[in-house]
């Protein structure tokens, strides 16, 4: 558990980018371009414009945000300063550290959010009260 990470944990990682004439590759490889193991991907995508993603916090999860396509905002907070993200090119993750909560924001049309995480997913390792995460992190 990260109780006392902060949004300055939280960092823009630059992924690789493998120019081709035809196209470009990003490649994540687990401890070596990011600094946790995978155990899951997911990916958000028909987000309806003026959707709002996210609105919880996790006690142990590593996670990667990619904006694979398209943009989108992402709002760090953690219980006493807050950072707001742009994503918007595949190339960017962003890191997010346990005991951080998220709101996911202002996607552009067609945006698709790749979210690589830590561990598999358990309802368990969510916090989605702001005041239950305010108590978690003894603010
Ligand atoms: P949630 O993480 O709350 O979505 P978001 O942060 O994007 O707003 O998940 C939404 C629903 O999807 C919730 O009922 C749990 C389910 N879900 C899974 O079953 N497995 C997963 O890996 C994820 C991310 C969500």
């Amino acid at each position: 558990m990260m109780t006392k990470s902060s949004v300055y944990d939280c960092c823009i990682i630059e992924l690789n980018k493998i120019h081709n004439r035809s196209g470009n590759i990003t490649v994540i490889e687990e401890k070596i371009d990011i600094p946790f193991s995978i155990q899951r991907v997911y990916y958000l995508y028909d987000v309806p414009g003026g959707s709002q993603r996210g609105g919880h916090a996790h006690k142990d999860l590593h996670q990667l945000i990619v904006s694979a396509s398209g943009s989108f905002d992402v709002v760090l907070d953690d219980g006493r300063n807050k950072k707001v993200v742009e994503l918007n090119r595949p190339y960017y993750g962003l890191y997010v550290v346990p005991g951080i909560w998220r709101e996911l924001f202002n996607f552009s049309s067609g945006g698709i959010c790749i979210v690589m995480a830590s561990h598999k997913y358990s309802e368990e390792d969510y916090i989605r009260v702001y005041n239950d995460f305010i108590d978690y992190k003894n603010v």
